[in-house]
C-alpha cells in the first residue's frame, strides 16, 4: 500500500472482476496487423517484457528508425533484453543493452538466439552511462523512461550519447493528457511512478526545450488503450488467476479496474521519436 497526502492508494483489497467479461470485451491486437512478428506468436511478443505493447509496440518504434546492419543501438531500460535481442535479430544492429537490473542470462539468450555477439549487456543506471559522446546511431526506450528520464536535465545529457543525425524513439503508456489532483484514484496505476506518467505533449515540450533534438513525432499510439487490454488478456490466459502470486493477480486486477474506469480512454500510450541536428 502506498499513501501520499492522506489519500489511500490501497491496491491490494479491491473486489473481484469478472473475467468473463474481460474476456469479451477487452480487446486483443490482432497478429495480422504486424506481419513482421508472425514467427514470434502471442507468447514470443508478450514473454519476459516487462509491460504492454510487447513487441508490437517495439516494432512500430524500430520502423521509426533508419536502422541498418553494423549501426550502433542503445536498449535503455531494456528490462529482460527482450527488445535488445529483437532489434539485433530483425535489424543486425549491435545493441548495448542497459538496465539498473539487468538478468544474469541474457548473454546466453542472446547466443542462443543467434545475436551473442551483437549484444552487449550493461549493468548501470540510466543517469549514469559510461559511454563517450557520439556513441549511437540510435536510442531506443520501451516501457522505462519515465523511471528515469524526466529529470530536465536529462535529454541534452542523454542526447550527447547520439551521433549527429542519430535518432531516439521511446514508447512508453502516458496519459492522453496532464493528470491533475482530481484524476480519479483508479487510474493512478503503480502509485507514485505514475506521477512520472505524461501526455505525449509534455514529452514533445521536455524534449523540444533542451534545443538538443528535433522532435519528429510525439503523440498517442492509435493501439495506445488496446495495448493496456491486449496485456491483461494475455496475463490471465497465460496463468489461471487462482494460481498467480498475490501481486500479480493485484496488478492485473488494477489494470482491469483502472480500464473498466476509464470510459475516456485517458490511459493510453506514445511513442516519441526525435532526432539529434548535425549542427550539434
Ligand atoms: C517496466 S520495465 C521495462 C523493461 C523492458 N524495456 C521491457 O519492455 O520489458 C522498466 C525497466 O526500467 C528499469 N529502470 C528503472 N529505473 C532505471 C534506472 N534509473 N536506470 C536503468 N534502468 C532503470 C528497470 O530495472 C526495469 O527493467
Amino acid at each position: 500500500m502506498a499513501e501520499s497526502g492522506g489519500v489511500n492508494y490501497d491496491l491490494t483489497n479491491w473486489p473481484d472482476v469478472d473475467l468473463d467479461r474481460v474476456r469479451t470485451t477487452f480487446r486483443e491486437v490482432p497478429l495480422v496487423a504486424y506481419p513482421e512478428l508472425a514467427r514470434y506468436g502471442r507468447p514470443g511478443i508478450h514473454e519476459a517484457l516487462a509491460g504492454q505493447g510487447g513487441l508490437f509496440l517495439a516494432s512500430d518504434m524500430a520502423k521509426r528508425l533508419a536502422l541498418s546492419p553494423g549501426m550502433r543501438v542503445l536498449d535503455l531500460g531494456c528490462g529482460a533484453g527482450v527488445t535488445s535481442i529483437f532489434l539485433a535479430r530483425e535489424y543486425g544492429v549491435t545493441v548495448d543493452a542497459v538496465d539498473a537490473a539487468i538478468p544474469e542470462d541474457l548473454a546466453n539468450r542472446a547466443a542462443a538466439a543467434g545475436v551473442g555477439d551483437k549484444v552487449r549487456p550493461i549493468r548501470t543506471d540510466a543517469r549514469l552511462l559510461p559511454f563517450d559522446p557520439g556513441a549511437f546511431d540510435a536510442i531506443f526506450s520501451l516501457n522505462s523512461f519515465f523511471y528515469f528520464g524526466t529529470d530536465d536535465l536529462y535529454p541534452p545529457y542523454l542526447i550527447s550519447f547520439l551521433k549527429p543525425g542519430g535518432e531516439i524513439v521511446i514508447g512508453c503508456p502516458c496519459y492522453r493528457e496532464e493528470i491533475t489532483s482530481d484524476t480519479p484514484e483508479e487510474l493512478l496505476l503503480e502509485f507514485p511512478a505514475c506521477l512520472a506518467v505524461h501526455s505525449p505533449g509534455w514529452w514533445r515540450r521536455h524534449f523540444e526545450k533542451s534545443r538538443s533534438a528535433t522532435v519528429l513525432h510525439s503523440a498517442l499510439h492509435p493501439r495506445g488503450v488496446e495495448f493496456w487490454e491486449d496485456r491483461v488478456r494475455f496475463l490471465i490466459e497465460e496463468q489461471p488467476p487462482r494460481e498467480m502470486p498475490p501481486w500479480k493477480r493485484d496488478m492485473i486486477h488494477a489494470m482491469i479496474r483502472m480500464l473498466n474506469r476509464d470510459a475516456e480512454g485517458m490511459v493510453s500510450h506514445f511513442i516519441l521519436h526525435g532526432r539529434k541536428d548535425r549542427i550539434h
